[in-house]
């Protein structure tokens, strides 16, 4: 594993946009596994710029997202369906036939989750993913207690994440109880895997998931297992690892 430091967030989107156009670049066709959430939002505008520019094009990437809300669709401006066309694929070159999300409006789960998971083996599985982090070590929506052995599944939002997410719903009533993930398996089957992480209220997360023993009540520690990790973290999130004089 490496860590990269950044000073700031912005340096952080910088440094990760890097790792993805560097991908890109090397495999056109690649196949890049993408979040949402606060963390990436930086990442996907330098992107978007270097695109514009006319230095990236994502005409044949393939891509594939981790997670999304069950019940919600591309009509719910909550969905994560409708933040990755807002914040990435509606600025890029990306091919409609290309994007594979979860289906959050299938209600299905068991056949949405089978779906997904032909859905990454056919594409010949996972480049790069990008992972933010949860307060909870969260990847994905595997919370703490995740089975590390699973692929695609559907799962109860712990009551943490529920109360972190309400920031992008009116009230907490409204925030989904479910949501479709990639499991912690899927994720480690990934190539590479690239986790940022960003602000003081990562930082403990951060420092549990790497420098603690790998555990499924800290799902991020199972990355110390992986073969290829990079972390791109801010002076913020890295203070409690700075602290311990780890790094
Ligand atoms: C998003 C996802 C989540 C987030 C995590 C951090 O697709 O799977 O695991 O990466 O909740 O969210 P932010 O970046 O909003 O702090």
């Amino acid at each position: 594993m490496r860590i990269y430091r950044a000073a700031d967030y912005r340096e952080l989107s910088r440094k990760a946009a890097n790792i993805i156009s560097a991908q890109v670049i090397i495999k056109p066709d690649c196949v890049l596994g993408l979040a949402t959430g606060s963390s990436p939002i930086g990442t996907y505008d330098q992107l978007v710029e270097w695109h514009k520019k006319g230095d990236l094009d994502f005409a044949e990437v393939r891509s594939v997202n981790l997670d999304e809300y069950r019940g919600l669709g591309i009509a719910s401006e909550q969905s994560y369906v409708y933040f990755m066309h807002q914040h990435l694929f509606d600025r890029v070159n990306m091919k409609p036939e290309h994007i594979n999300i979860p289906n959050g409006l299938n209600p299905d789960a068991a056949a949405e989750c089978a779906r997904y998971d032909r859905v990454i083996e056919a594409l010949g599985g996972i480049d790069l993913q990008l992972l933010g982090i949860g307060r909870n070590g969260h990847i994905g929506f595997n919370e703490p207690g995740s089975a590390f052995e699973k692929f695609t599944h559907c799962i109860d939002l712990s009551a943490s994440t529920i109360e972190a997410n309400q920031r992008f719903f009116k009230s907490i009533d409204e925030v989904p109880r479910q949501a479709y993930t990639m499991g912690i398996c899927s994720i480690m089957h990934a190539r590479k895997v690239l986790l940022i992480a960003s602000g003081e209220d990562k930082a403990e997360a951060l420092y549990k998931s790497f420098c603690g023993p790998v555990t499924p009540n800290v799902p991020a520690s199972v990355l110390q297992l992986h073969q290829d990790v990079v972390v791109v973290a801010d002076n913020a999130a890295l203070s409690r690892i700075d602290a311990a004089g780890l790094i």
